[in-house]
This record gives structure tokens, sequence and C-alpha cells, in this order.
């Protein structure tokens, strides 16, 4: 399966969808979450973190571009908004090759951050107050995990 929609009613519903994400996710994979400002791209990751196992909190990394959590598999949580218009490699692509999952959000400010093979989160908000989740899988892994989760 290459795309799969689900639709958000609340935030528990998103959670859901990210803690199933967590629990199919495997080692090196990357996931990049696309949507405007309060979309639920932390919500989401929030979610990945519990399927992973970590105790502890995932709170927006705005302001240290990057966080990384240690759980089933180690999470790094990367915000790239701040690093839109500049064009400074911060050598995070050696994270891919770690025992983790990589999830990006705002990963348009970091192209030279984007793998070959990855799985694309596109958020809208639709006019009721839902969110509206696009799971769009570029790889085979990544096809396999949504048939694992849908
Ligand atoms: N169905 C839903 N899914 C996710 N969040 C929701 C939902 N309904 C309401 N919310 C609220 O929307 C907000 C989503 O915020 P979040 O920080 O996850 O957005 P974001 O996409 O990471 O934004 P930013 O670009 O600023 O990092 C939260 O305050 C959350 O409570
Ligand atoms: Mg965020």
């Amino acid at each position: 399966m290459k795309e799969y929609t689900y639709i958000s009613t609340d935030l528990e519903a998103t959670h859901d969808l990210g803690e199933l994400l967590g629990k199919h996710a495997k080692e090196n994979m990357v996931f990049l979450l696309d949507g405007d400002l309060g979309a639920g791209k932390t919500a989401l990751t929030q979610g990945i973190a519990k399927g992973l196992e970590i105790r502890r909190a995932v709170t927006s990394p705005t302001f240290t571009i990057q966080k990384i959590y240690h759980g089933r598999l180690n999470l790094y949580h990367i915000d790239a908004y701040r690093l839109e218009n500049t064009q400074q490699d911060l050598g995070f692509d050696e994270f891919f090759y770690d025992d983790g999952l990589t999830v990006i959000e705002w990963a348009q400010f970091v192209p030279y951050l984007i793998p070959e093979e990855y799985l694309k989160v596109s958020i809208t908000l639709e006019e009721n107050g839902n969110r509206r989740f696009v799971l769009e899988a570029h790889g085979s892994e990544y096809e396999t995990l949504l048939e694992e989760i849908r």
C-alpha cells in the first residue's frame, strides 16, 4: 500500500495513530511530517514516542532543533522550522545510520536531509476541526509499514 488516509477527530485519535506508527517503526526509518503551524506534527510525534515505549514527555524541539529520546528504538526528533532560508548543513545525516527512528517536522527546510526512502505524513486541518493525515510510502519498507498499521 502506497498511501493511507486517517481522519483524526481529536488529540487522542492523533496520539493513537502515532502510537501505532511507533509500534511498527523499524530502525533507520525516517518520517517527514508536513503541515501548518498547529496541525498536529508534534502531537503525532508524542504518540510515536509512546509506541516506541519512551517515557519522557516529548515537547516541541523548536529552540534546540533536535532532541533525542531513548526507548525500544531511539527517537531523533528534529524541528527544522527555524532553519528556513538557511543553507547550513548540521551534519544530521549521521542519524539515519543509528539505531533509531528520525522524525522531521518542516522537512522542506532541510532538503539535504531527506533520504531516498521515507514516510511522508501530510496533515491538513479540515473546516470542522478534524485533522486529515495522508501517509505516503516512499520505499517498500514503508509500504509494508502502512499495511501493518491500517
Ligand atoms: N485531532 C487533533 N490532532 C492533533 N492536535 C489537535 C487535534 N485537535 C486539536 N489539536 C490541538 O492542536 C494543537 C497541535 O499542536 P502541535 O504542536 O502538535 O502542532 P505542530 O504541527 O507540531 O505545530 P508547529 O508547526 O508549531 O510545530 C495542540 O494544541 C492540540 O491540542
Ligand atoms: Mg511541532
